[in-house]
C-alpha cells in the first residue's frame, strides 16, 4: 500500500500565510508550466533546525546556477515561523521551500524582470525509528537529464522511476547510468567494500545531498575511509553493505536489490551502517 500523505493546513505564498486550498498561483507561473524552479526540504528534530545553513546554501547555489535572483537566506525566519505556526515547535518535521522564476508569458529563455514565486510550508515527518528500517530496492535506468546537481522542481523522471519501485512493493530505486549507480530517486547511495565507503562523486550526475555530505564528515570522524567513486553494477558481488541517505530517510540500510525480476544483492554485513546510524542519531538528537 502506498503511504498516506496529507496537505498542510497552511502555506506561505509570496509573503502571505494562507489555507492550503486558498493558495493559488498563475497558470503562467514558470514552475507550473516549465518546471522552472528550485526546491529544498530541510529537517527539524524536536522542532530544532538541523543543517539549515547547508540547505539554504544549496538553495542559493542552485538558484545562482539558473540565474534566479533571490536571496535564499532571507527565508530563514519564515522557515522557522512555518514550524511554530504549524504547532511543530517540539516535534520532528520538515519545511518544503520552492522558489519559482515567477509569472511571465511562456518562453524557452529566461524572461526579464520577473518576480519570483515563493512557496513554503512545514509538515510533520516520522524521523524516529529509521534505524529499524531495512529497504528492498529496485534498479532503474537513470533517465534524468545531465544537470542532476540542480534541485529542480522538474522531477518527472524521478517520479516515474519511484512509481515503478513503489507500485511493485519496493522502498526506493537505485538509479544506474551506463551501468554505474548514481543515486536513488530521492536519496544518495553509499556502498561498503573492504571496509571502505564508496559514493558517487558530487558532479552533474547526482544531487549533492546535505545528508550525504554530513555522513562523509561522520566517516572522517570515525576513521572510515571514503572514496568518491561511482560503483558499477558488476561490482555488487564485492559489496558488503549499502545504505541510502536523505533528509527524511536519514540513514537506511539496503536489504536486497532487484534488477528487472532478479535478486542481484542481499546485504552481507551491517557494521559500518550501524556505526554511522548511531552517531547520526546522537548528533541529530543532541539537546
Ligand atoms: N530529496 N538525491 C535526490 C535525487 C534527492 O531528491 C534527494 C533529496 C537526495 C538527498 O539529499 P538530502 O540529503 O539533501 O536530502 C539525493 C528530497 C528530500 C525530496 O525530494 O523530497
Amino acid at each position: 500500500m502506498k503511504p498516506q500523505k496529507y496537505f498542510p493546513d497552511e502555506v506561505y505564498l509570496n509573503g502571505k500565510w494562507l489555507k492550503h486550498d486558498e493558495a493559488c498561483v498563475s497558470v503562467f507561473d514558470r514552475a507550473f508550466m516549465l518546471g522552472d524552479g528550485i526546491y529544498e526540504v530541510t529537517p527539524f528534530y524536536y522542532g530544532k533546525a538541523f543543517l539549515l545553513e547547508a540547505h539554504l546554501n544549496r538553495l542559493q547555489t542552485c538558484l545562482n546556477k539558473i540565474q534566479i535572483d533571490f536571496d535564499a537566506f532571507s527565508l530563514k525566519p519564515t522557515v522557522k515561523e512555518a514550524i511554530s505556526r504549524a504547532g511543530l515547535g517540539n516535534k520532528d518535521a520538515a519545511v518544503y521551500i520552492q522558489v519559482s522564476r515567477g509569472v511571465a508569458p511562456r518562453t524557452h529563455y529566461y524572461p526579464e524582470k520577473v518576480k519570483t514565486t515563493i512557496l513554503l510550508y512545514a509538515f510533520p515527518v516520522t524521523l524516529e525509528g529509521f534505524e529499524n528500517k531495512n529497504w528492498d530496492v529496485l534498479v532503474s535506468e537513470d533517465k534524468r537529464w545531465h544537470r542532476c546537481d540542480i534541485k529542480s522542481t522538474a522531477l518527472l523522471a524521478n517520479v516515474m522511476a519511484n512509481e515503478e519501485a513503489v507500485s511493485r512493493g519496493f522502498n526506493e530505486n537505485l538509479l544506474i547510468r551506463k551501468g554505474y549507480f548514481t543515486e536513488g530517486s530521492h536519496t544518495s547511495i553509499f556502498f561498503v567494500k573492504y571496509g571502505m565507503v564508496f559514493t558517487h562523486p558530487a558532479n552533474n550526475d547526482i544531487l549533492e545531498g546535505i545528508t550525504r555530505n554530513f555522513v562523509i564528515e561522520l566517516c572522517a570522524e570515525l576513521d572510515i575511509e571514503v572514496k568518491e567513486k561511482a560503483v558499477h553494477v558488476d561490482e555488487l558481488v564485492e559489496i558488503d553493505e549499502i545504505f541510502l541517505t536523505g533528509t527524511t530517510t536519514q540513514i537506511v540500510p539496503v536489504n536486497t536489490i532487484t534488477r528487472v525480476e532478479k535478486r542481484v544483492y542481499t546485504a552481507k554485513k551491517d557494521q559500518i551502517t550501524r556505526r554511522l546510524q548511531k552517531v547520526f542519531f546522537e548528533r541529530t538528537r543532541a539537546k
